[in-house]
C-alpha cells in the first residue's frame, strides 16, 4: 500500500493506473476509521480495479466553535485498517498541502443547505464541497464512495457533481451501525460512559417514527415529533433538530408522496451526533 502526502505524487500514482485501464475507486474521510469507513472502502474494492483513501481533517468544514483542534487522529492504526482492507492507496495531505498560502477559491452553494446540518453548521457544506472538489480534482475518481449517515453530504456532492459537470459517479453506503442501533462515527469517542448508554435513543426514536410510516402515517409532523418525544424522555439528549425534507432537493414536505429524509442531530453535552432514515411511499416492505 501506497502512502502519499503530496499532491503531485498521488497524481502521478493516478496517471499511472489511467494509463494501465484501472478503474479507480476513491473514498475520501477524514480518519479515525471504523466500520462505517470500511464498508465504503470494501463497496469500492468490490466494484473498482484500484482503491484510494484520502484521510484529511478538513479546517474550512469546522466552525470557530466545532471541534477541529480535538477531532480524534490515529493514523497509524487507520493505515493497518487500510493495509488489511488491500487499498491500493492512501492520500494524507497536510493542511498546507491542500490550502497552501494564498489559497482563495472556495465552491459555493446557492441551496439545499438552509436546513438539518446545513443550517446549524453555517459553512460547513462549502468547506465539504471545496474539500472534495480539490481531492477529486487530484485523484480523478470513476466512482467516489459516501455513507448515507451524512445524508445531507451525500446529497450536496451529487448536486455539486452534476451542476459542475464532474465526472465521478457518487456511490451511496448505507449506515453501519453498533449493535445496539448507534450509527458509527469518530464522534462516539467522545461520549462519556453514561452518554453513549444512551445515544442510541437517536436511532430507537427514528426507529419508531418508521414503524409508525410502515403502519400507514404520512404527515411529517408527526414524525418529527414521535422522535422529539423519544428524546424528550432522554435528559442527556440534547436536540438540535429533527427535520423531514424530499429526496434529493431538501424541500420542506406536507405530505409524504414521495422519497423523504428524516433526520436529526442530537447534542450530548459538547458532542454532536447526527442519523437519518430514508421513508420511501414507492418502496414495499
Ligand atoms: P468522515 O466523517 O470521516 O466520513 C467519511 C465517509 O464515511 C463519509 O462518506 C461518511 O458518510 C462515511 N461514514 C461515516 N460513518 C458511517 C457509517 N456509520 N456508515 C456508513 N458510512 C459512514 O464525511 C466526512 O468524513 C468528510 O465530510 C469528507 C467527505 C471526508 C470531506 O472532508
Amino acid at each position: 500500500m501506497r502512502v502519499f502526502e503530496k499532491k503531485d505524487e498521488m497524481k502521478n500514482f493516478v496517471s499511472k493506473l489511467k494509463k494501465r485501464g484501472r478503474t479507480l475507486g476513491f473514498v475520501p474521510t477524514m480518519g479515525y476509521l471504523h466500520e462505517g469507513h470500511l464498508a465504503l472502502v470494501r463497496e469500492a474494492k468490490k466494484t473498482c480495479q484500484a482503491v484510494v483513501v484520502s484521510i484529511f481533517v478538513n479546517p474550512t468544514q469546522f466552525g470557530p466553535q466545532d471541534d477541529f483542534e480535538r477531532y480524534p487522529r490515529d493514523f497509524e492504526r487507520d493505515l493497518r485498517m487500510l493495509e488489511e482492507e488491500g487499498v491500493d492507496a492512501v492520500f494524507v495531505p497536510t493542511v498546507a498541502e491542500v490550502y497552501p498560502k494564498g489559497h482563495v477559491t472556495y465552491v459555493m452553494l446557492r441551496g439545499l443547505t438552509d436546513c438539518l446540518c446545513g443550517r446549524s453548521r453555517p459553512g460547513h457544506f462549502e468547506g465539504v464541497a471545496t474539500v472534495v472538489t480539490k481531492l477529486f480534482n487530484m485523484v480523478r475518481p470513476d466512482k467516489a464512495f459516501f455513507g448515507q449517515k451524512d445524508g445531507q453530504q451525500v446529497l450536496v456532492i451529487r448536486k455539486m457533481v452534476e451542476d459542475l459537470n464532474m465526472d465521478p459517479e457518487i456511490i451511496t453506503v448505507p449506515t453501519v451501525r453498533e449493535p445496539d442501533g448507534l450509527a458509527m462515527s469518530s464522534r462516539n469517542f467522545y461520549l462519556s460512559r453514561e452518554e453513549r448508554k444512551a445515544a442510541p435513543v437517536l436511532y430507537k426514536g427514528l426507529m419508531t417514527a418508521q414503524a409508525a410510516f410502515e403502519k400507514g402515517e404520512r404527515n411529517p409532523e408527526r414524525f418529527c415529533k414521535i422522535v422529539m418525544d423519544m428524546l424528550a424522555g432522554e435528559p442527556r439528549a440534547r436536540v438540535d433538530y429533527v427535520e423531514i425534507r424530499s429526496i434529493p432537493n431538501l424541500d420542506p414536505v406536507e405530505v409524504i408522496d414521495r422519497p423523504v429524509l428524516l433526520a436529526a442531530a442530537v447534542y450530548f453535552t459538547k458532542t454532536r451526533l447526527i442519523d437519518n432514515v430514508v421513508l420511501d411511499p414507492g418502496k414495499r416492505r
